[in-house]
């Protein structure tokens, strides 16, 4: 590859710098999930800005309940498999619970795995004002964090449930001094989730950090939602998502077709052997 080649691609992959000039120009980005390389290279190719390997995998890769289980190993493994498929898309590895409340230096020696070993670009955590010191921590060692504030699925068991965050005059308080928190810690942008509109929308207007909402209406400066809720592979999916296609019916009804060709000697044909 020419030096000239190399570097128009480079400069062409999406930094904490890019997202930062998208915010200033009021130009609205895309993040979705991805857990494994195929999916990862068509997201890329199709122009996604940003690839989040959530802990939503525990949910939608594991069967899990809650992203409770999820371990480091298993977000390192799935950063790997999404880092090989992309060539523009910022790749931020998501921190699981348990592996960023400890201590900062341990939460730092965590994000830096998910560098090292899963080639993750940035790194994700859940929590604001609570969580300021370890973000600073991490963000000194020059790895940068995105923050996560409003409905915090890792905190399922503080919130009693799934629940929009900031509906009364404390809550809503409790989320905005969590998102200016973040960003004074040096987060370069900052997930809103499950959180009113009106919110949202102060928040993005009072942050010069890009907010990614999903759940928090659409004057974020970017969206995201989970992969396999957006395509239509999730059995349920909360009523902020919509469905963009339905890819659990598509791979439904080919399964059904193979399973009537194999078992009446349709499939396969004379061109799918060999000779
Ligand atoms: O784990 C995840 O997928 C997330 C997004 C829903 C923001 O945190």
């Amino acid at each position: 590859m020419s030096t000239v080649t190399a570097k128009s691609q480079r400069e062409h992959r999406v930094t904490q710098r890019s997202l930062a000039a998208r915010k200033r120009r009021h130009e609205p980005f895309s993040m979705l999930t991805a857990y494994d390389f195929t999916f990862a290279r068509i997201f890329d190719e199709a122009g996604v800005d940003v690839l989040l390997v959530g802990d939503s995998l525990g949910n939608v890769v594991q069967g899990e309940d809650t992203t409770l289980p999820v371990t480091l190993d298993d977000v390192v493994y799935h950063t790997r498999l999404v880092a090989r498929g992309v060539r523009r898309a910022m790749v931020v590895g998501d921190m699981p619970f348990g592996s960023y409340q400890v201590s900062p230096e341990d939460a730092l020696r965590n994000a830096i795995r998910l560098v090292k070993e899963g080639g993750a670009h940035a790194v994700k955590l859940e929590g604001g004002v609570a969580m300021a010191t370890t973000i600073e921590r991490i963000v000194a060692a020059d790895i940068p964090v995105m923050g996560h504030v409003g409905l915090t699925p890792q905190s399922i068991h503080r919130m009693g449930g799934y629940r929009v965050q900031g509906r009364t005059d404390s809550e809503r308080e409790r989320v905005l001094a969590d998102a200016k928190a973040v960003e004074v810690a040096g987060a370069f942008a900052v997930v809103l989730e499950g959180m009113p509109t009106e919110l949202a929308t102060q928040i993005t207007s009072e942050l010069e950090i890009p907010t990614i909402g999903i759940g928090a209406g659409v004057d974020c400066d970017a969206q995201v939602l989970v992969m396999h809720d957006m395509l239509g592979l999730s059995d349920w999916a909360p009523s902020f998502v919509k469905q963009f296609a339905n890819l659990g019916a598509v791979a439904s009804q080919a399964a059904r077709q193979y399973i009537e060709e194999v078992v009446n000697r349709k499939f396969p044909g004379d061109e799918h052997g060999y000779r």
